[in-house]
């Protein structure tokens, strides 16, 4: 119950190809590991007005890679 619109982010690591657009786009939410791979920063929670940022990181992997949901 309660307010459920806090968003969370999410990589799938089976399908990031290291391709670096959601860390260029919202490198609040996103950092890479040693491989080059995406990762969300933290526990992947949506800092209030990074929601845009979030959705285009989302929109713009190339694999797929990212999900974006209610926390
Ligand atoms: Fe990976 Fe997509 Fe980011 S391939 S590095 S999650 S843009």
């Amino acid at each position: 119950m309660g307010k459920q619109n806090v968003l969370r982010v999410a990589v799938d690591p089976e399908r990031c190809q290291g391709h670096n657009r959601c860390k260029m786009i919202a490198p609040n939410l996103f950092e890479l590991d040693e491989l080059g791979h995406a990762r969300v920063v933290g526990d992947g929670r949506v800092t209030p007005g990074l929601e845009d940022r979030a959705r285009l990181a989302e929109a713009n992997c190339p694999e797929f890679a990212i999900k974006v949901g209610q926390a």
